[in-house]
């Protein structure tokens, strides 16, 4: 299903473990993530999608080398991005950045917004000149105006301060960025905002983005393709358009029908979601637990069912 154009990023069964509890005698871990594959195109948008906790931001570390993968296999325009040499990790590095959720926390409140936009640059060593020309043409593509540059993070809005850090995550030019839950501090009609800027992004400037939120009606409005996550696997993939239209795993209609009534009708809203229906089965499917349909089959690991352009983790699907 992902073969058809060239990719620009590919995961191939990648897992991170983390250590929780350390005694003497035992080790302790915790896998975060769990065997995920996927791959983003050249200008394309991926939505991944799951509670908190699910995993998320950990494959969004992952993929850009912030933290060590266990197992698995990231490529990145057809490079092990973990074979990359000085030159290429640095190319990587350039060509890849991050937008976190709390542009609060992540923008240094000392910096001005000029220096937080030209950062980058410096560590790349651009010459002043074009340093001032990138910060200008990043601001203003991020919908500030030039103005802003003097000011201070804590003089802006909510809004303001995360275009400021699209404007730094864009000013290198990168091939991808990964943008974590980066509207889901803010008010809806400022979301809204922001996702027509990284919308407008991927359209001008050709920028792939791997758009990570708990909220599948945000993914929804600006992913080609959507994964669901829950603890850490893919419960299901495909294009957005089908796992909208037609959820295939219960986990996925379960946040579908957990969104706003302003969605299609013949969603239907779930009265009672109990947290918890039954115990967990060490070797079973991870949803298990929480599944409103399973049986005893579900006490054996699903294998991934593909259908038409879709992955889905489940045994009725
Ligand atoms: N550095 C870490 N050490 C231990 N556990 C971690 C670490 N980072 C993340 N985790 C755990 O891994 C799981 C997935 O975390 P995360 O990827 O942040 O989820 P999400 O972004 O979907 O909310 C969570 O249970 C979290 O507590
Ligand atoms: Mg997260």
């Amino acid at each position: 299903m992902e073969s058809n154009s060239p990719a620009l990023l590919k995961v191939e069964n990648l897992s991170k473990k983390f250590l929780i509890k350390k005694s003497l005698l035992k080790k302790e871990f915790f896998k975060a993530v769990d065997n995920v594959s996927f791959s983003l195109g050249y200008n394309q948008v991926l939505g991944i999608v799951g509670e908190s906790g699910s995993g998320k931001s950990t494959i969004g570390r992952l993929i850009l080398k912030l933290i060590k993968k266990d197992e698995g296999k990231i490529e990145f325009e057809g490079k092990d991005i973990y074979s990359l040499t000085g030159k290429e990790e640095k190319l990587f590095r350039k060509e890849t950045s991050i937008v976190f959720q709390d542009p609060k926390t992540s923008l240094n409140p000392r910096f001005k917004i000029r220096q937080i936009i030209e950062e980058p640059l410096l560590i790349h060593g651009f010459p002043k000149k074009e340093r001032k020309e990138r910060v200008k043409t990043a601001i203003k593509d991020a919908g500030l105006d030039e103005s802003f540059l003097d000011r201070y993070p804590s003089e802006l809005s909510g809004g303001q301060r995360q275009r400021v850090a699209i404007a730094r995550a864009i000013v290198l030019d990168p091939k991808m960025i990964v943008a974590d839950e980066p509207t889901s501090a803010l008010d809806v009609s400022v979301q809204l905002q922001i996702i027509n800027l990284i919308k407008k992004l991927r359209t001008e400037k050709k920028i792939s983005f791997l758009f990570i939120s708990h909220d599948l009606n945000v993914v929804g409005m600006l992913s080609d393709r959507i994964l669901v996550l829950y603890r850490g696997k893919i419960m299901e993939k495909g294009d957005a358009r089908d796992i909208l239209k037609k959820p295939a795993h219960p986990y996925t209609k379960i946040l579908l029908d957990s969104l706003p009534p302003e969605h299609p009708k013949d969603r239907k809203k779930l009265d009672y979601l109990p947290e918890v229906y039954r115990e967990e089965v060490e070797g079973g499917c991870v949803f298990y637990s929480r599944c409103p349909i399973a049986t005893d089959i579900c006490k054996k690991e699903p294998q991934y069912t593909k259908i038409d352009n879709r992955e889905v983790y489940c045994h009725f699907a």
